[in-house]
């Protein structure tokens, strides 16, 4: 959850530690420091709160040097304080590490050190590592690379760690365990960094180091090593992405730019898996058609915002395809007892590919010797180097901490992979596929009419923004809908909001409401079987004088007598009409957030990336 920054080479490397943090920072907002062999030694300065306070203090207190290391926290162990910042040191000022995971023996390791003499600050599990570092070369450790490699062996949990030595100037140590960390390879030097677009401006190639590997840095370049201090043959990849993709560009926040972003991600995804003559073209998916016919059923994994990608992915896989489909949250699949066999194909989503719940999940399908493909936006993340296939979002980088156009890609990538294996199964013709494709073309135009409402939307959400809480309804491919609806404006506006089946409001909910609730009802379509149903729903909301925020289609004359206000989107077939729909409510809880002040890019409490359980 945390983010880490560290770089070695010819510059300065507090600038370059801040403006990587300035873009790690969506990964965790509670407090933030540094650490640079400065010509006076090794010093840090650390400040709880945004990175601005860390700014601030490096104004008045400045600091020049390198090779350096820097954090941004997300608070795990210990309240966000400066004692608990990162980077935490030794007993004597000589190591500083900066660090992104948990350390789950760091009980029986604090009571050890102390036991032999150690005295900590902190109330973190990160702590122990500078002190065991310590103890290993206390105890005659060859040098500071054997005294990382012994402490590491004792850590047991997840981590992503930079680390410095007072005594070698000219040297950053980096090591992995199931928490991100990339080594950037660049012009005035080498970079570590819990993502690429924290470094992508300074880098031209990228190694994504494995669990269990560590890297040792210096001014004359990267070498990799397995904590036994074996060298490693390490590939580098050529960074793709384009340093602007991590920029605001203009707009007030990224998730805005996110936003406005969809129409050209969605149509570039089109792009490049539908084919001249209509066809889905998945190359990394890799599976044959044989093995998609004799396939019994799929699993769908996922977590936040991606679960509800994989409910969407559920309707419509069963829609097309004919196999049984189901799907569990991270957090719970991985306790309770799942029948999964050899035959069933395990589908995990994940915009970053490093969410805990997720990873433990397709470990646990694997185990189980099943087939795995993701869903994923990040190249080279975990989620993506332990599956047998993948589907590449290509969203590009996604920094607002609300999940919008990683979201969108994934109800498309779900699109896709149902058409292609439906097709490969023979429950669809050629003809329906294109059918099919045909009307997704349509998507990135009609997302694009959408946008061009926002001051419309905007106006619903000033109006309706102030109540304590919101309730969103759907049905059939629109109930996730509801789900993600619900869920974007909690996280970002802090209005309480539930998402609901609009059929099992009378089970329950229906008890919410009266003449204040606001009730967001998702009756798209004009056609299919279950906009009657829908319309009778949200009857039973207006008999209860529930205040009616209806999205419908263009032209859709009945909404119009119990809608208190409609947001219009052009047809389309329901089944892709979540893609649309979604975006209007993206907006709507944007402009309730705007209007309720709240930092929306950085909403209080969360992270964008969850490494934790
Ligand atoms: O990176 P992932 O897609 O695995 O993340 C899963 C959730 O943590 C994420 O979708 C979260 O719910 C977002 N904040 C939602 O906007």
């Amino acid at each position: 959850m945390c983010g880490i920054v560290g770089y070695v080479g010819t510059e300065d490397a507090v600038p370059v530690l801040l403006d990587g943090l300035k873009r790690l920072e969506y990964r965790g907002y509670d407090s933030a420091g540094i650490a640079v062999q400065t010509k006076d030694g090794l010093q840090w300065r650390k400040c709880v709160g945004r990175l601005t306070e860390l700014e601030e203090a490096l104004s008045k207190h400045r600091l020049q040097g390198r090779p350096g290391i820097g954090h941004t926290r997300w608070a795990t162990h210990g309240e966000p304080s400066e004692i608990n910042s990162h980077p935490h040191l030794d007993g004597q000022g000589r190591v500083a590490v900066v660090h992104n995971g948990i350390i789950e023996n760091y009980q029986s390791l604090r009571d050890q050190l102390t036991a032999a003499g150690h005295h900590f600050l902190s109330a973190t599990d990160t702590e122990v590592i500078p002190h065991l570092i310590e103890q290993e070369l206390a105890n005659g450790a060859a040098d500071p690379e054997a005294a990382v490699r012994g402490a590491l062996k004792k850590a047991r949990g997840a981590y992503a760690l930079g680390i410095l030595f007072r005594d070698q100037p000219d040297t950053l140590y980096a090591a992995r365990l199931g928490s991100p960390l990339i080594v950037g390879l660049g012009d005035n030097g080498y970079y570590i960094a819990s993502d690429v677009p924290a470094v992508v401006k300074h880098i031209r190639e990228v190694i994504y180091l494995n669990d269990g590997e560590m890297a040792v840095l210096t001014s004359e370049g990267v070498t990799v090593k397995t904590l036994d201090g074996e060298t490693v043959a390490h590939t580098t990849h050529p960074v793709q992405m384009a340093p602007e993709a991590a920029e605001r560009a203009g707009f007030e926040t990224f998730m805005l730019k996110e936003i406005h972003e969809q129409p050209r991600v969605l149509r570039s995804l089109l792009e490049q898996h539908v084919n001249d003559a209509g066809q889905v073209q998945l190359p990394e998916v890799g599976f044959s058609d044989d093995y998609f016919q004799l396939l019994r059923r799929i699993m769908i994994v996922s977590c936040g915002t991606a679960y509800h990608a994989a409910m969407y992915g559920k309707f419509l896989l069963e829609h097309l395809t004919g196999l049984a489909v189901e799907t569990d949250l991270g957090s719970e699949f991985r306790y309770r007892s799942p029948r999964i066999e050899r035959d069933t194909l395990f589908v995990a989503v994940s915009q970053s590919g490093e969410t805990a719940d997720t990873l433990a999940s397709l470990r646990l399908a694997r185990e189980m010797k099943c087939k795995v493909c993701s869903i994923c936006n990040v190249q080279g993340s975990t989620l993506v180097r332990e599956s047998d296939s993948v589907v590449f979002t290509e969203a590009g980088p996604e920094i607002g901490v609300a999940s919008t156009k990683a979201y969108t890609a994934q109800l498309l990538a779900f699109a896709l992979f149902s058409i292609h294996v439906g097709r490969a199964r023979g429950e669809i013709t050629d003809a329906y596929a294109q059918e099919l494709l045909e009307a997704l073309a349509g998507v990135p135009d009609a997302i694009h009419y959408v946008l061009e409402r926002a001051d419309h939307i905007r106006a619903i959400a000033d109006k309706h923004h102030d109540g304590p809480s919101a309730l969103y309804l759907g049905r059939r491919f629109n109930y996730p809908t509801a789900l993600e609806g619900a869920l974007k404006n909690k996280e970002i506006s802090y209005q309480h909001a539930e998402g609901y089946a609009a059929g099992e409001m009378k089970h329950g909910p229906i008890a919410l409401i009266n003449e204040y609730l606001p009730v967001i009802c998702i009756c798209t379509q004009t056609a299919d079987e279950v906009y009657e149903k829908m319309i009778s729903n949200i009857k039973e909301v207006e008999a209860r004088h529930g205040r009616i925020i209806a999205l419908a289609t263009d032209g859709d004359k009945q909404v119009s007598t119990f809608a208190e206000d409609i947001i219009y989107v052009p047809a389309i077939r329901e089944e892709f009409s979540p893609l649309v729909n979604v975006v209007a409510l993206q907006l709507l809880a944007y402009y309730a957030a705007q209007a309720r002040g709240t930092d929306i890019d950085k909403p209080r409490n969360l992270a964008k990336s969850v490494t934790v359980e």
